[in-house]
């Protein structure tokens, strides 16, 4: 059968999806997600709230859940994440800022090497920018200046040499002030010899809002050396959604999908979830919603059609 990681890995590419501990239980869910995807990011059960939620104390029940069952299912793990402002329990924002960077150091250390060897790849420093393009202020940036970064990267390196060290953000899919302050950064971090492997542009789309330039910006930071994934990709319609917002998410895909096999040094794309049914955006963004290739019943949308026609 057709498959998406069949059809990606024709190319030399990977197909993801997110998976949080709630979704292993749920089956029709699972089917799709075993046969489609060969690459399984977890939705929050490697976030700091979750693997540190005090000082010290580290919890890795729920993402060893999420990589066993990844395993046993021949899908490798992007990790997710290590440093970022958001899942971040109080105790460390609350810390005197002379504490942060041994905080965030002993984090990296012990969770990178809980998991070393079993995933592709850390998103290391997840959504370090503003949309202007300037570092955003948090515990890190407040205590360590925009060199957090640097240091976040070499300590993740060496407890994983092997694994692939991202930064991670959204609305740096196009050219814009937010991409080309992460293009000068990596530059930056690159010249300066730190263990920088890939980009990744998540990807939460509007439907219709795919931005021209996104090629381009993935073609600029290859060329720097630098491999770029897809992320989180999801593409979302105000509800109910109409024939045509359907149609429109197709041809979104599929320009998704065409941009990156473009690209050779993009290695994949990850959907953010599987379906419907179980993503994140209505909770988040309500009144939206139909933002993934599959609909709430598990049955492929024209936005899988159009993916496969891509892949
Ligand atoms: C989201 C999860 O899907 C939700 O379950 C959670 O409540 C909030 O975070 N950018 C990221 C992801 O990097 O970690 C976020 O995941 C979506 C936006």
């Amino acid at each position: 059968a057709t498959t998406l990681k069949s059809l990606a890995e024709a190319k030399g590419r990977y197909f993801g999806t997110a998976l949080t501990a709630g979704d292993l239980g749920v089956s029709g869910e699972m089917n799709v997600a075993t046969a489609q995807f060969d690459m399984v990011t977890p939705g929050n059960e490697m976030k700091w709230d979750t693997t540190e939620p005090s000082n010290g104390s580290y919890n890795f029940g729920p993402g060893d859940q999420i990589l066993n069952f990844a395993q046993a299912h021949g899908m490798r793990v992007r990790g997710h994440n290590l440093v970022w402002h958001a899942q971040l329990p109080g105790w460390v924002s609350s810390l005197p800022s002379s504490q942060v960077k041994s905080a965030m150091d002993a984090h990296i250390t012990t969770e990178a090497t809980h998991y070393k060897g079993k995933v592709y790849a850390w998103d290391v420093v997840n959504e370090p920018f503003n949309e202007d393009g300037s570092l955003r202020a948090d515990a890190f940036s407040n205590a360590m200046g925009s060199g957090y970064i640097a240091e976040a990267l070499r300590t993740a390196h060496a407890a994983d040499p092997n694994a692939k060290l991202y930064l991670n953000d959204y609305n740096i899919e196009g050219e814009n002030a937010k991409s080309n302050g992460m293009y000068n950064l990596a530059q930056s971090l690159l010249s300066q010899g730190v263990p920088l492997n890939g980009i990744g542009l998540e990807s939460h789309f509007i439907v219709g809002q795919v931005p021209s330039s996104m090629l381009a910006n993935m073609q600029r930071f290859a060329a720097l050396g630098l491999d770029v994934a897809v992320t989180e990709l999801d593409d979302r319609i105000q509800l109910p959604a109409s024939g045509s917002a359907l149609a429109q998410q197709a041809t979104d895909y599929g320009t998704v999908v065409n941009d990156c096999l473009a690209v050779s040094r993009c290695v994949g794309v990850s959907q953010w979830g599987v379906d419907d049914g179980h993503s994140w955006i209505p909770g988040t963004f309500p009144g939206y919603g139909a933002a993934t290739m599959y609909d709430s019943n598990y049955q492929p949308k024209p936005a899988y059609n159009a993916t496969v026609t891509a892949l």
